[in-house]
């Protein structure tokens, strides 16, 4: 049987900085791996080299800083104003370094993704590559998932591990966490867009999935 392919899911992306997650998104649309759209990026900071990468695509992109709003709440609601303008359908937060109110999770409830440079529930919050190196783990990682009340918290849907080496230093272990999260943000995106993504309390459901049984498992050190 044959289903027709779903209409490309019309995405907001939020940011606070260089937008790398921004640009990987952006090119997995070019090269035809995610029907997707990007109606606007907005950024809480004017500065963020992220806005740059989107108006060099074509892309809308819009400062709205926070510090020109009485609280949270109240920046919050400029973001959903804007985004319904554009009539997003999934908002994807993408290094966007603000806490969401209630008024934003509730106006996109179950259509927020954030990503997070740890295995979360590990290590939330600004400096997650840093906590994973002060607290010696051997292996961290990052996470995509749906966003909740609470700092970097939310149902989780699809993760990736790195290595944590001895001689590590905080760029060494980011970069290598980076590259990770370029290869699953699209992916994530993907599996909305697809309609695969089930929320069911706390655990996402991707339906028609294989399960990885050949993943094994991972020893770090090795030994020698
Ligand atoms: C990413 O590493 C993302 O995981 C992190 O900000 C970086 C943004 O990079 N987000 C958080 O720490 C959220 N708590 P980018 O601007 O190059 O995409």
């Amino acid at each position: 049987m044959n289903v027709a392919p779903r209409p490309p899911v019309k995405l907001g992306v939020l940011i606070s900085g260089e937008g790398t997650n921004l640009q990987t998104i952006i090119d997995a649309i070019a090269c035809g791996d995610l029907r997707a759209e990007i109606r606007l990026v907005i950024s809480n900071k004017a500065s963020a080299g992220g806005l740059e990468r989107a108006r060099r695509h074509g892309i809308s992109a819009a400062t709205i800083d926070h510090r020109g709003f009485a609280n949270r709440r109240a920046f919050d609601r400029a973001l959903v104003e804007a985004l319904q303008s554009h009539e997003v359908e999934l908002v994807v937060c993408a290094g966007f370094m603000r806490l969401l109110s209630p008024v934003m999770i509730d106006a996109f409830r179950g259509r927020i993704m954030n990503i997070h440079p740890a295995l979360c529930p590990a290590f939330p919050g600004v400096d997650a590559v840093r906590q994973a190196l002060a607290y010696g783990v051997r292996f961290t990682g990052c996470s995509v998932f749906f966003v909740a009340e609470g700092v970097d918290d939310g149902p989780l849907i699809i993760q990736a591990v790195v290595p944590v080496f001895q001689d590590d230093d905080e760029a060494a272990l980011a970069a290598r966490i980076h590259a990770e999260e370029h290869r699953i943000y699209p992916l994530a995106i993907r599996l909305y867009q697809e309609g695969r993504l089930e929320i069911d309390g706390r655990i996402v459901r991707i339906r028609d999935h294989q399960p990885a049984t050949d993943l094994g498992s991972l020893v770090n050190p090795r030994p020698d």
